[in-house]
């Protein structure tokens, strides 16, 4: 014990350290060929499966390690019920017209109807801060470890999407995922097995400013 109770250093043994360029490149393949997923198949997840992605999420940083989410999981009964919610987001669509357009409006509208099918919709919530620099800190934290899960996701072939949560509707999601007082919802994610070919949406390349050139 290095740092104290809760800390430890482990170092990986010599024959994985060979490996280490190696296992970048996956990474990074994996990293390219993460997509957001939203259409699935009605095939249902196990409670070990969504247990392994959230595992795999919790191993973000986090500002002094306060690992700030807690996974929401709605399966069966209760992914119904938040579907009914999701759905009432339909009828506010009309506001995004300007910039998704008709086409993009009926699109999303088709999607919010039965989130495609997704069997799994997980809503992320963290801890209700004064500070606004903390709950700043608590969503970099909560972003970073539902990339980790999508990437999971990835590697156990299956798909997934970071969904934000409605503005209108956020009260009822956070009855109904059962959010307790001191707790805000956060951030939604829904997963299952893909039914869809990904969607590749480019990236910006002018994103990066080196100071002084
Ligand atoms: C914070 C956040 C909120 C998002 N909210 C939604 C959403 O409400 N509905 C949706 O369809 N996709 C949502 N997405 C997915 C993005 O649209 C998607 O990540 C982006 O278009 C890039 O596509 P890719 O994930 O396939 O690379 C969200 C993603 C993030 C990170």
């Amino acid at each position: 014990m290095l740092l104290g109770t809760g800390h430890r250093r482990v170092f990986p043994p010599a024959a994985l350290l060979v490996f280490y360029g190696g296992a970048l490149m996956e990474l990074l393949d994996s990293l390219r060929s993460r997509h957001s997923t939203r259409l699935f198949t009605d095939e249902p997840l196990s409670d070990d499966e969504i247990l392994k992605l959230c595992d795999a999420a919790a191993l973000a940083p986090s500002q002094m390690n306060s690992q700030p989410w807690h996974f929401h999981v709605a399966t069966g009964q209760s992914r119904a019920e938040v579907g009914e919610i999701m759905a009432l987001t339909t009828q506010y669509l009309q506001e995004y017209i300007e910039v998704l357009g008709v086409e993009g409006v009926e699109r999303a509208a088709r999607f919010y109807e039965d989130m495609g099918r997704a069997p799994v919709i997980i809503a992320v919530s963290i801890p209700v801060f004064e500070d606004q620099a903390e709950h700043a800190n608590a969503l970099i934290a909560v972003g970073a470890a539902i990339e980790n899960f999508m990437l999971a996701a990835l590697d156990s072939g299956l798909g997934s999407c970071n969904i934000s949560a409605p503005r209108w509707i956020v009260d009822r999601l956070t009855e109904a995922f059962q959010v307790p007082a001191g707790r805000v919802l956060a951030s939604l994610l829904i997963v299952g097995h893909p039914d869809e070919a990904p969607l590749v949406h480019d990236r910006k390349h002018d994103a990066v400013t080196f100071l002084g050139r």
